[in-house]
């Protein structure tokens, strides 16, 4: 795809970096104006270009699997010059692949996770049950990880209502895994979005769907988006990676949207406080405030969490 249909479709579904003031204030009390940051989700380099205004001679390695997103975040941070150094890959392998000469002991790693706005806007992309495309919801199409079509085709309906219940706390789980799981056997097969979101609205009685507040279809696409990219592991193995690449005070962020990740994320901060690599700064997690709220609906389920490394280098 063309970076200037690129750049026209952004305009629609432009992402707002979520929690900008809470990251800059909770960086900007512990943190040098040379710093050193990761951000493991470069997304559309809101908040890199953020960090690297606010922080005149810091630099930042920013990661992102999505192509994509790398292309419109390498235009728009251009300006910063070798002030960003963009890397193309899982924050799975932050550790391994953040530090080269000179850029090594971060003083500041965000993770901010889950898609970006671009992500959903782009109908190709088949994030959005708004819009038909291709059943794929890959964050990294260009990786071998499969597609929303096949994991719907490959498994079982107890997988699949197992998914569903897990990611995307979605009552009719079973129900909906077992029409899929019919569908697959007839050889119909499920190809795009809409295909999916039709069966959901064919299998649930319209009673079941009003009372389920919201599109019918949110829960399990968010459910299987989480699973076609291995969200969780991904956050667990990256948790590690950033422990590994912080320097000797080092503040973590990790801005989450789902209750799965945020309990990780509270979990491995406790422990790692516990283990005596540091504090954890946010005794409960910061959300954002309502004029966000209002002003990006993105920014609803967000939950903001910081820790603090006191100690040594390399653990
Ligand atoms: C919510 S967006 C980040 C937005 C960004 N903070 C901004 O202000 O523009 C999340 C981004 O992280 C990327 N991402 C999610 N999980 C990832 C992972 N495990 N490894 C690398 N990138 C990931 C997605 O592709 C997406 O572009």
């Amino acid at each position: 795809m063309a970076v200037s249909d690129l750049n026209e479709r952004e305009a629609h579904g432009a992402h707002i970096p979520v929690m900008t003031s809470e990251v800059l204030e909770i960086f900007g009390e512990r943190v040098s104006d040379s710093a050193l940051f990761i951000d493991a989700t470069l997304g559309a380099g809101g908040h890199t270009s953020e960090l690297l205004d606010k922080f005149p001679r810091s630099r930042v390695v920013a990661f992102d699997q999505d192509g994509q997103a790398r292309t419109l975040a390498a235009q728009k941070l251009s300006r910063f010059g070798d002030r960003v150094r963009i890397v193309g890959a899982n924050f799975r392998e932050l550790a391994a692949l953040s530090g080269e000469d000179g850029w090594t002991g971060a003083d500041g790693i965000l993770f901010d996770l889950g898609v970006s706005s671009m992500q959903l806007v782009m109908a190709d992309r088949g994030f959005s049950f708004q819009e038909d495309g291709p059943l794929d919801m890959r964050m990294d199409p260009d990786g071998d990880g499969p597609t929303a079509r096949e994991v719907l085709a490959e498994l079982n309906a107890s997988e699949l209502a197992k998914i569903f219940r897990d990611y995307g706390e979605e009552r009719h789980a079973w129900r909906i895994a077992k029409a899929i799981e019919r569908t697959a056997k007839t050889g119909e097969g499920l190809e795009r979005t809409m295909d999916l979101v039709s069966l959901i609205r064919r299998i649930l009685p319209a009673p079941v769907q009003r009372k389920m507040g919201g599109h019918p279809a949110r829960r399990v696409f968010q459910a299987l988006r989480i699973a076609v990219n291995s969200e969780l592991d991904a956050l667990d193995e990256g948790l590690d990676g950033a422990l590994s690449a912080a320097g000797s005070l080092c503040v973590i962020i990790a801005i989450s949207y789902h209750s799965l990740e945020d309990r990780m994320i509270k979990r491995r901060f406790l422990k790692w406080a516990g283990e005596g690599h540091g504090n954890v700064l946010t005794r409960r997690p910061l959300t954002p405030g309502e004029e966000e709220t209002e002003s990006n609906r993105s920014s609803r389920s967000a939950k903001l969490r910081a820790f603090i490394t006191e100690g040594t280098e390399n653990r």
